[in-house]
């Protein structure tokens, strides 16, 4: 067999992780592979390469993608047939697409749509995809917020300040409230939950008044900035939006530090996270994933399986057809009962 990988979207750390159990297992079973530049863009391209044991020699610890990546959209660059042109020219079985929910779409709309053989592996720090318990990327991310969130929880004490600290997630909270959980924060807002800038300047307030000195708030980028009840606004960068139309988050946690500074009287600072999030070398548990889904998804390929998507349910990997994977998987309502019942939601 001769099948093509790409990553597309933004990138994550888990990638090569997941490139190298494809290739691993491909050559393990005598079958070659192809990997695909800079996501659908290298499949419109073209821009291929041969992929062997020995060019994912080494990748597994390394953040990023070796194969690059893009939010080309081959649906709104209307370059389906360039697509189709070049996996008949290549005399491809199947391409295996690592992307996050919008790269399932495209995956699952060549498939049904144009009948190409397309198999989703899901990545994203966001952990928003819909049909899998978890994307890798996911632990890494939280792992270097908690991290960061730890070193600001020893100066904010110093200093009796507090510190909104503003991690990534896109529209969902998982990073948020996993990073404040694990780090022990006292207020975490997300936009699974409406929380006002009253409601939280109170909470401050009190703690203070109970001889705390200091606080630590989590704000994921995606949350509403509710100045009362129903009132609010999400804090972007820029008007314009990104390749696969979705908004440019960023800078909410500027606009709450100077409400909550205004609403509360105390030093407040704010810490925006960004790509730091995205990059380095993945925690074991996402190297571990990444290779059992990449693993997962060759095997698909192997059997003639197409249109589905590697998954984790509960401890074992499976497939779940594309078309049960559309939309954005919100935060598990347990664990915001969790953090309810801490006190910090
Ligand atoms: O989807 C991953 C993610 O990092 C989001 O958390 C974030 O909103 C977005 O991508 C940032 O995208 P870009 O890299 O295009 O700025």
């Amino acid at each position: 067999m001769k099948l093509a990988v790409l990553t597309a979207g933004g990138d994550c750390p888990g990638l090569n992780a997941a490139i190298r159990a494809i290739v691993l297992s491909a050559h393990a079973d005598g079958n070659q592979v192809l990997g695909i530049g800079h996501g659908f863009k290298g499949l419109a391209g073209p821009d291929l390469r041969d992929l062997g044991p020995e060019e994912v020699d080494g990748t597994i610890a390394q953040g990023g993608t070796i194969l690059g990546a893009s939010s080309f959209d081959p649906f709104r660059e209307d370059a389906v047939d360039a697509v189709r042109e070049t996996l008949d020219r290549e005399s491809l079985d199947a391409i295996i697409v690592i992307g996050g929910e919008h790269s399932m779409e495209i995956a699952r709309r060549l498939e049904v749509e144009h009948g190409l053989p397309t198999v989703g592996v899901p990545k994203t720090i966001d952990n928003d995809v819909v049909g899998t318990d978890l994307t890798f990327g996911f632990d890494t991310a939280v792992q270097i917020a908690t991290e960061a969130i730890d070193r600001l929880h020893t100066t904010a004490e110093s200093h009796d300040r507090v510190m909104v600290v503003e991690v990534m997630g896109r529209n969902t909270g998982w990073i948020a409230l996993w990073s404040a959980l694990a780090a022990g924060a006292d207020a975490v807002l997300i936009p699974e939950v409406e929380r006002t800038v009253p409601d939280l300047i109170e909470t401050i307030t009190r703690r203070h008044e109970s001889g705390k000195d200091f606080s630590i708030v989590v704000v994921a980028e995606g949350a509403t900035l509710h100045t009362a009840p129903g009132v609010g606004e999400r804090v972007t960068i820029s008007a314009r939006e990104d390749h696969y139309g979705y908004e440019r988050l960023g800078g909410i946690a500027v606009e709450l530090a100077r409400l909550l500074d205004a609403g509360t009287g105390f030093e407040v600072r704010a810490t925006i996270l960004g790509h730091i999030q995205r990059g380095g070398s993945p925690t074991s548990t996402d190297r571990v994933l990444a290779t059992r889904l990449g693993n997962t998804a060759y095997e698909a390929v192997r059997n003639g399986d197409f249109g589905v998507m590697a998954a984790l349910r509960g401890a074992e990997t499976t497939l779940v057809p594309l078309a049960e994977t559309a939309g954005v998987k919100k935060v598990d309502p347990e664990m915001v009962s969790l953090a309810d019942r801490l006190g910090i939601i």
